[in-house]
């Protein structure tokens, strides 16, 4: 289906060092991701060799890298070409032959084959306003099958308005010194002023209204990471 004009363009809102090579070199270094717990977990909630798991806003591929050995399909999406181009040549060098890799959106990745027995995305739905999280969740919901997990990691903030300021200070008091080896204060300046992280109280019931039952949520003591676990109930609203 033709995507409508009136969608935004997701290149615009990716952050342009998700598409510079140069940035993305270096990401994998800088984020330090070990997801192998992540991939434990999914485990328990059913991932076996029959599974079919749909990665949104991939990136580097560190989670879908991880899981590619547990299961049966892994579908990688991402907008940033650079993003999958390193993803793809890390999936060559390890010899993984179950990964695809799709150069789209939350709002324009097509699903093709058997519905995902898995949806998982991390730090990447705050890309969108408000709005545009609800169609995405949406077409997470449309993608999973009835009974399919959706797992998502986001920075989301776990406090009232008032509280704000302090909670940001105190997290932007705890960045990296240098961009090499994490998100230095200047860059989680500019996460705070120009993408669009919200609040558990608004996404939590956005998740809900999309026919993802939230089955887990844990939120980081520093208020701004938040985790969820939730199942597509067998009729989805999107
Ligand atoms: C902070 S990185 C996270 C990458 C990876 N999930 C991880 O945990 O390391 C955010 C990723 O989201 C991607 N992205 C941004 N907007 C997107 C969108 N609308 N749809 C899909 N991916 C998007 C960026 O290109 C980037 O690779």
């Amino acid at each position: 289906m033709a995507t409508p004009r009136w969608y935004p363009d997701e290149l615009a809102h990716a952050g342009d060092e998700h598409l510079d090579p140069g940035y993305v070199q270096g990401y994998d270094r800088k984020a330090g991701t070990d997801p192998t717990d992540e991939v434990a977990l999914l485990r328990t909630l059913g991932l076996d060799e029959t599974s079919t798991v749909v990665d949104l806003g991939a990136g580097t591929g560190a989670f879908a890298l991880a899981v590619a050995p547990r299961c049966r399909r892994v579908i990688a999406v991402d907008v940033s070409a650079a993003m999958l181009a390193l993803l793809q040549l890390q999936a060559g060098a390890q010899g993984l032959a179950n990964i695809e890799w799709v150069q789209r959106g939350f709002l324009t990745y097509e699903h093709r084959g058997e519905p995902a027995d898995f949806v998982y995305s991390r730090h990447a739905l705050h890309h969108l306003p408000e709005f545009w999280k609800g169609i995405a969740l949406g077409r997470i919901a449309a993608i999973l099958k009835p009974g399919g997990v959706f797992r998502l990691l986001d920075l989301v903030y776990a406090f009232d308005p008032g509280e704000a300021g302090p909670i940001i200070e105190s997290w932007l008091d705890g960045a990296a010194a240098t961009p090499a080896l994490g998100w230095t204060r200047p860059e989680l300046e500019t996460h705070l002023r120009e993408e669009y992280s919200t609040f558990t109280w608004l996404l939590e019931p956005m998740l809900e209204r999309a026919g993802l039952v939230i089955q887990d949520a844990s939120r980081d003591p520093s208020g701004i990471y938040a985790a969820y676990t939730c199942v597509k109930t067998s009729s989805d609203l999107g």
